[in-house]
């Protein structure tokens, strides 16, 4: 029985492994092709999103130059920043895959989103502040809501980030608190879908829409969301995800 079982090996084992060095070098340049083939494609949804980032802040731009001055700019100013960082801290992070890129690329996204909290404040104390001196309501628009919404879910976030990052102990060990960081990105993205949702109803408010150039001018809103839609997308890695598996010369170490 054993003989048999140990022609059986022979018979399968050395067509795999005859020829190592010719095994190894056929691996390599697969692998070296399918890096460059995913450097090519970041660097197209790449372009898209900076393309749709631009965009939407052209469009926006042009509204406020049409405006009076008052508090109300600082709230648009401040709250486009935000939303611009912190799609910029998402994608920065998106394509890090080896420990030396993850620990570049954590200290980017920690710098992006630091700063796109702040504009969050700003922005948010500043509709507060412009409403109160308006004596008008506050939360009445779905914008409004949704708005209080990502303040809320922001704190949340930045908090699960900070500690999970600088203070892992504090979840029991650093490699609990690297099992953490899968939820962090279910919730990253899930944060950053609303506040672009938020965004699009903003820039649809009456105030906005009412002084855009021409009404046709949210086409380019429309053209801007598809190209940051399709580039974030694009660049997302679905094995950090568990969905699919990484290249072999990947090396997953935060998930
Ligand atoms: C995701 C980013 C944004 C957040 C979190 C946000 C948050 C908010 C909040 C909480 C309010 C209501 C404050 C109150 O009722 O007391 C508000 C009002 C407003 N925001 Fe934003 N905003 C964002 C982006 C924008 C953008 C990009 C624009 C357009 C340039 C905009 C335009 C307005 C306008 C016109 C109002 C007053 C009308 C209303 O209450 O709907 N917002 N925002």
């Amino acid at each position: 029985m054993r003989d048999i079982q140990e022609q059986q090996e022979q018979e399968t084992t050395p067509l795999l492994f005859t020829n190592n060095t010719e095994l190894q070098q056929q691996q390599q340049q697969q692998q070296q092709k399918e890096k460059a083939n995913m450097i090519k494609k970041d660097a197209i949804f790449g372009t898209m999103t900076q393309i749709g980032l631009a965009l939407f802040v052209g469009l926006i731009i042009s509204v406020l130059v049409r405006l009076p001055y008052n508090v109300f700019i600082y709230h648009a100013v401040f709250m486009v920043a935000f939303v611009v960082l912190s799609t910029e801290g998402i994608f920065l992070l998106q394509p890090t895959s080896t420990p030396k890129e993850k620990e570049k690329g954590l200290k980017k996204h920690a710098t992006f989103i630091g700063l796109s909290y702040l504009c969050a404040i700003g922005g948010f104390s500043a509709i507060m502040y412009h409403k109160a001196i308006s004596h008008k309501d506050h939360f009445t628009s779905y914008h409004g809501k949704l708005g209080l919404i990502v303040f809320c879910f922001l704190l949340f976030q930045f908090l699960f980030g900070l500690t999970m990052a600088f203070i892992p102990n504090l979840f029991g060990s650093v490699a609990k608190a690297k099992s953490l960081w899968k939820y962090h990105r279910m919730t990253g993205y899930t944060l950053v879908i609303i506040v672009w949702v938020t965004a699009q109803l903003g820039i649809r408010a009456d105030y906005i829409y009412n002084n855009l150039w021409s009404p046709k001018l949210m086409i380019g809103h429309w053209i801007a969301l598809i190209f940051i839609i399709i580039g974030i997308s694009g660049r997302v890695r679905l094995y950090k995800w568990g969905f699919s598996k990484g290249n072999n010369n990947t090396v997953v170490s935060r998930n």
